[in-house]
């Protein structure tokens, strides 16, 4: 599996625990930047990260920055990218089983260094379910003018 991380300075240090988590499991990791916790702005990381993934060049990516939430709505813009923000572990697993989220998404300013281990572990050990779960993700690049 190749891994695709980036970060805003305010999620640079949770960026840099999950790399060192990731060459730990063997995983092949590419870093984008953040490489500072000098201000920056979080969506040429997002960015960068999303449209790997949206492109096949990467398996899934990784996305840290202070809440979660401006890089959640950065990559969702890309197509084929399911990010998914995750607090807790329960939120990782599920966005597996039923969405098969290929990017994760945490914020340092959120949680801490365990519960980001936990998280990330989860999410990499988790399955998507398929079935009818694939059918409900086929539905959401469907156009609006189709949908009755
Ligand atoms: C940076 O201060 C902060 O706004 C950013 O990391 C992120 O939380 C945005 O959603």
């Amino acid at each position: 599996m190749k891994i695709v991380v980036g970060s805003d300075h305010a999620g640079h240090a949770l960026k840099e625990l999950i790399k060192n988590l990731l060459s730990k499991r063997h995983i092949e990791v590419v870093d984008v930047g953040t490489t500072s916790e000098d201000s920056c702005d979080y969506p040429d990381f997002g960015k960068m990260v999303a449209e790997k993934v949206s492109k096949g060049e990467f398996d899934r990516g990784i996305l840290v920055c202070g809440t979660g939430i401006g890089m959640s709505i950065v990559a969702n813009r890309f197509p084929g990218v399911r990010a998914a923000l995750c607090n807790d572990s329960y939120m990782a697993q599920m966005s597996r089983r039923h969405n098969d989220a290929n990017v994760l998404v945490m914020g340092g300013r959120i949680i801490g260094p365990g519960l980001a281990t936990e998280i990330t572990n989860v999410w990499l050990d988790t399955s998507f379910e398929g079935g009818r779960h694939k059918e409900r993700l086929d539905k959401i690049d469907i156009p609006l003018s189709s949908v009755g």
